[in-house]
């Protein structure tokens, strides 16, 4: 996904570029090490020499790490999209340094916020700068973006969402009368799931972008063992029973508030043919925000692919307001 932001900020130049807006990727990092060049990489050149994989690249270096670059490396904001882990770990150190060293921080990688949401918010405090993270839940749904811009003096009474795409895939399989094995089967061969799939069909990656949801949007200091979790192993009987009454079956995430104290569950749920979730299909996302004023807000998009995700990261981009980009 990295690439395809590269490649949008490629794509989009010119848009960008008529709207007063210019991108510099001056640093890329992956597993193998870091090409720099402060007066801006070429986005094609780079894509170009990522596919042949650095092979007689003069601008790469072999074994620069992350961390180098982004002490080193003079950038404004560096945008983290290494993968998401338990610990958190590489994102967590990648955007702790580039925080201290005061450059914003654009993330798509939910581990480090799931550990240290509060941490971080803090040390964009103390640096004045922003660390933005849209990608993270529900990938290029518009939530945090939306709840900023439309509904700051409102207050959040719950929250309810579909936040794993592969899960609700798997759903769509078993209605259409697959058991369990042949919708992870089929959600494999349509690229939906990893090796290891059960951090997908257990709930917890839709349990930790539930714990981000409770701590930027109610502001708490949850953590993912406080998060009631059940997945989708022993769906099949559900979904058997909720078709018999012409109602649809989801992994649903909620959060209710009850006066100071949140209740976080994720399992799966019988809902209505008339509640919206239940028309959030296949590898689609949706969140319905309950508002204390402004009541029911239900927002989805269809997935389409990692451009989608991208553009959510380019976003964020352009709201922190800065030019040079280093990326990882
Ligand atoms: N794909 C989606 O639809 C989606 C949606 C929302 C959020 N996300 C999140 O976005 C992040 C990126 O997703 P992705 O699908 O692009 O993942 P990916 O294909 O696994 O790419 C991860 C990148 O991180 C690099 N990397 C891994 N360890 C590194 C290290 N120690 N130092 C520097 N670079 C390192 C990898 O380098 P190599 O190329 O050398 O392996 C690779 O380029 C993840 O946290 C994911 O959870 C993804």
């Amino acid at each position: 996904m990295g690439q395809s932001l590269i490649e949008l900020v490629e794509d989009e130049k010119r848009l960008l570029n008529s709207l007063g807006l210019e991108i510099s990727i001056v640093s890329v990092s992956d597993s193998n090490g870091t090409c720099i060049d402060e007066k801006g990489l070429n986005p094609s050149e780079i894509l170009k020499y990522k596919r042949l994989e650095w092979k007689n690249f003069r601008k790469f270096e072999k074994g620069r790490s992350v961390l180098d670059s982004i002490k080193h490396v003079d950038s404004d904001l560096v945008v983290e999209m290494t993968p998401s882990t338990p610990n958190g770990e590489p994102g967590l150190s990648n955007i702790k340094a580039a925080l201290a060293a005061k450059k914003h921080v654009v993330t798509s990688n939910k581990g480090p916020l799931v550990v240290a949401f509060n941490d971080l918010m803090r040390a964009t405090r103390k640096n004045g700068v922003r660390l933005l993270y849209e990608a993270t839940v529900a990938a290029h749904v518009p939530v945090f973006c939306l709840v900023e811009s439309c509904f700051k003096a409102d207050e959040l009474e719950g929250v309810r969402g579909i936040l794993n795409a592969t899960t609700n895939f798997m759903i769509g399989e078993i209605e259409r009368g697959g058991d369990f094995q042949k919708a992870l089967s089929e959600a494999k061969r349509a690229g939906w799931v990893e090796a290891n799939y059960s951090d997908d069909v257990d709930g917890i990656d839709a349990a930790r972008k539930l714990v981000i949801v409770a701590n930027a949007l109610f502001r708490k200091n949850v953590k993912l063992g406080e998060v009631s979790i059940t997945g989708i192993r022993h769906i099949e009987p559900i979904i058997r029973e909720a078709k018999r009454t012409n109602k649809k079956v989801k992994l649903i995430c909620e959060i209710s508030r009850h006066r100071d104290k949140l209740d976080l569950k994720v399992g799966p749920k019988v809902v209505p043919r008339k509640d919206p979730l239940s028309n959030v299909n296949e590898g689609d996302m949706g969140i319905e925000f309950n508002w204390k004023i402004s009541k029911k807000v239900f927002v989805s998009a269809h997935f389409q692919g990692p451009k989608q995700v991208a553009y959510a990261v380019l976003n964020d981009i352009l709201r922190t307001n800065s030019s040079g980009t280093s990326c990882c």
